[in-house]
């Protein structure tokens, strides 16, 4: 045997031998990763097949609900279904039993596990409960081809080296709680053709990125809180379905790639017409853009697109007469052009009546066959502005020039009076030490500097209404009659109330509150100058005040705050029926909610966002000549000792109850709940409030405590969505509550849903 051979023979023999104990080893590696993913899944009923690290997991036969292939003793692909999907939308990053994996589950080690897969091309883990944030090193699986995780609890960002990973084709990620922005890393180089986020809590813009990705042919983003504008999609040449509906973008809609097939952007603010270029969309079968704010009118060519089978344009604000030989596509089942402002006749081929196609027209203005039709006048009154480009561009430069010369002059005013004149900062003034020790000349002016608390003021500011000054208490007296006692009109926690007539003959209200030891005289004077900024459409105005004796000095001394006259009395009188003159059904009743939440959103986020203890209730909801609500008794948490130390007469102080009606959120969700119920049963607060909401949730339960005028003029759907964020408002635990943002919108979609109810009726 020669040297050569020698060789040969040791190689075959280390080759037979080494190789063959080394794949046998890897598959036992293998196969005791996937019994170590079994137990971080806590054991899921689906694998209970994975018996032992001998059982021969990539040869059981795949049972529907778990897939392994394996491909040169690597695992290749791992699809488990399981049977937790995520219910309902209650999740704030904490386990939940029977719904999530246990507390101890960690994605972290999870995700290190799944690493030691490295040959994984496919990877599906489907309803399983895994919950946490995706870890970062999620990349490191780059093998993968599709990755489904969908229908689980993950939350927080999605990791943005996940764009780079280049063999990925399909990303689900939907059905989740990602609360973060959608990374803006996609390059061409990427291979994506199915990107699915829909129903996430995303936020942010859409990233401009993804429109670099060609290989893209399905995106879904839909139900997320995705904003601002979107660009130009036709380079997306493989672009097939595209999802964005219900969302919050805005802008005009964009222009779109020719081989399109279905489009969904209902539901988010989109303006401007439609584009005459989704005409030529030949390959379209779905088209749905209802719920927007676009104008303009209707294209005769989607009507006659070859494939066009779907097609819904409802509840926008489209305009003008349609073609009257308006001819449509034979494929064409559904036609929504309902609740919009559409004039003429409606056409032949939409007005037939056919076995074959569905057509919803209700709420234009249109004239023949059409039913549920409004006045011409209403669908031409310029219910919208109509304006050029040209003109806008125009308006718009002019305006930026005015505001820059404002912001401009009262920079120079500010720098001048800067001596005497001090602004405040919210972060400053609610220490009594840290302002006392800033009391020297050059006080931080940022807040009145701040251009968008200029641009802000401009919007909001109530011209109709003197600005805030300081009054002399003989100014009050003379409009009370000496506080006459035929112009007192009530005491609660904040002091007496008066009513009174100004020389100029404008109608106030005076509140006469004692004043907190805690601050001096010039800390206090800032903290009534910034609630004097305070201007909104539906916060009653303060208009100025008056200090009676030296603050901080001693008990007698008292401050008077002026406020606007709201002539129509409380929210509350007229819930309890207190008040023949007015009835509320429904629709009001929303109308003046959803003021109030505007103003407490206000509040909360504004100009001098901060402002979250105001103490809200129907009897500080009052109601103006038009019936539109005000909110009074704001953001007297500042200045007022009695609301800082909750003393509330005839309720016990400090008790945890007080504590949570310091929350805005929970004190509103007793408003909803006296608009749903009147006042006497919430009155009785918590120890009722278990049992309503017990009724809410019975099957007809409902119908025993709602309120007789709300059951007569509500729709069931509209009063539904009502009840629920009522429900979750009165929330015992504060992080299951959600943002006054939240309600508002909820608010604002019930009374949507109730406007179309009595459209329907209202013919
Ligand atoms: C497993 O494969 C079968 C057949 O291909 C498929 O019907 C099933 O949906 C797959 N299961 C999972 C969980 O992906
Ligand atoms: C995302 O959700 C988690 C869990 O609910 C929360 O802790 C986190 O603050 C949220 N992040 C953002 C940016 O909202
Ligand atoms: C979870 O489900 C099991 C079985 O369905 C049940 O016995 C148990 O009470 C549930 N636990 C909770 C906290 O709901
Ligand atoms: C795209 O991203 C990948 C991964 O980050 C990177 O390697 C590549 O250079 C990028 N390509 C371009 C054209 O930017
Ligand atoms: C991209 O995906 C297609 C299938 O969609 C595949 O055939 C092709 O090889 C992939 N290209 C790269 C560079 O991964
Ligand atoms: C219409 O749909 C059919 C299949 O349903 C398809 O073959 C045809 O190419 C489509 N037409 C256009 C113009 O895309």
């Amino acid at each position: 045997m020669g040297f050569h051979d020698f060789v040969l023979l040791f190689c075959s023999i280390w080759c037979v031998f080494f190789v063959g104990s080394c794949s046998a080893q890897l598959q036992s590696s293998q196969t005791q990763v996937l019994l170590q993913l079994k137990k971080h899944l806590e054991y899921p009923r689906q694998l209970e097949i994975w018996r032992d690290r001998w059982t021969d997991l990539c040869s059981i036969s795949s049972s529907g609900q778990v897939n392994v292939t394996c491909k040169d003793n690597f695992v290749t692909e791992l699809s488990i279904l399981g049977d937790k999907p995520t219910k309902g939308r209650d999740f704030d990053g904490f386990a939940i039993p029977n719904q999530t994996l246990s507390d101890i589950f960690s994605m972290d080690s999870f995700v290190a596990t799944l690493a030691r897969l490295t040959g994984l091309r496919v990877l599906s883990l489907v309803s399983l409960g895994m919950w946490g944030p995706l870890p970062d090193r999620f990349h490191r699986l780059y093998a993968l081809e599709h990755l489904d995780l969908s229908s689980n609890y993950l939350y927080g960002s999605i990791p943005p080296k996940i764009c780079t990973m280049v063999n990925l084709q399909t990303l689900g990620l939907g059905d989740n709680f990602f609360n973060g922005t959608i990374p803006n890393l996609f390059n061409s180089s990427s291979n994506l053709s199915v990107l699915s986020l829909r129903n996430n809590r995303l936020k942010g813009p859409f990233p401009p990125s993804i429109l670099s990705v060609t290989s893209l042919k399905d995106i879904d983003m839909s139900s997320n809180q995705i904003s601002g504008i979107l660009q130009d999609f036709s380079a997306l040449s493989s672009l097939e379905q595209l999802d964005l509906r219900e969302n919050k973008l805005e802008s005009f809609l964009p222009a779109m790639p020719k081989g399109l097939i279905s489009l969904f952007l209902s539901r988010n603010s989109f303006s401007g017409e439609i584009p005459k270029r989704y005409g030529q969309l030949n390959g379209l079968r779905k088209l749905d853009v209802s719920f927007n704010a676009l104008t303009g009118t209707a294209p005769a060519e989607l009507f006659s697109l070859p494939n066009i089978s779907y097609l819904n344009l409802a509840s926008n604000l489209l305009n003008g007469p349609l073609q009257s030989h308006l001819r449509c596509s034979s494929q064409l089942i559904f036609v929504d052009i309902s609740y919009n402002r559409l004039v003429g006749d409606l056409p032949s081929s939409l007005s037939t009546r056919s076995e074959t196609r569905v057509v919803m027209s209700d709420g234009n203005c249109l004239s023949g066959s059409a039913q549920h039709q409004h006045a011409v006048s209403y669908c031409t009154e310029p219910h919208v502005k109509k304006k050029s480009y040209r003109v806008g561009i125009f308006v718009g430069v002019i305006v930026g020039i005015l505001l820059i010369s404002v912001v401009l002059a009262l920079a120079i005013v500010i720098t001048c009076k800067k001596f005497f004149l001090r602004g405040v900062s919210e972060k400053h003034l609610l220490h009594k030490t840290v302002q006392d020790s800033s009391y020297a000349p050059g006080f931080s002016s940022e807040l009145v500097t701040n251009a968008r608390y200029i641009s802000e003021t401009a919007k909001l500011g109530r011209e109709d209404l003197p600005t805030c000054r300081s009054y002399s208490l003989e100014e009050l007296k003379e409009a009370t009659n000496n506080f006459d006692n035929s112009t007192f009109v009530g005491e609660n926690i904040y002091g007496k109330l008066y009513r009174g007539k100004l020389e100029s003959g404008i109608q106030i209200v005076i509140r006469s509150l004692p004043v907190s030891k805690k601050y001096s005289i010039r800390n206090f004077k800032l903290r009534l100058d910034l609630l004097a900024k305070l201007r909104h459409p539906h916060l009653v105005s303060l208009l100025g005040h008056c200090i009676d004796g030296v603050v901080g000095e001693n008990n007698e001394t008292n401050v008077f705050l002026i406020y606007e006259y709201v002539p129509n009395g409380t929210f509350q009188t007229y819930l309890s029926g207190d008040s023949p003159g007015k009835v509320f059904k429904w629709s009001e009743r929303l109308s003046v909610l959803i003021n109030i939440a505007k103003a407490v959103h206000f509040l909360h986020t504004g100009m001098i966002p901060g402002f979250f203890k105001n103490r809200l209730k129907t009897n500080n909801i009052l109601l103006n000549e038009n019936w539109m609500a005000k909110l009074s008794d704001y953001g007297l948490s500042i200045i007022s000792e009695e609301a800082d130390a909750c003393g509330v007469k005839g309720e016990s102080p400090n008790s945890w109850q007080m504590k949570m009606l310091e929350d805005d959120v929970y004190s509103f969700g007793f408003i909803l709940l006296e608009a749903l119920v009147g006042p006497s049963v919430s009155a009785k607060r918590e120890a009722v409030v278990l049992n309503v909401m017990a009724s809410f949730n019975s099957e007809d339960g409902w119908k025993q405590i709602v309120d007789p005028v709300v059951q007569a003029t509500s729709s069931k759907e509209s009063l539904f969505v009502v009840i629920s964020i009522t429900n979750k408002c009165i929330s015992p635990e504060s992080w299951n509550r959600p943002s006054i943002e939240d309600v508002l919108w909820n608010l604002q979609y019930a009374s949507q849903i109730q406007a179309t109810a009595d459209g329907d009726h209202r013919i």
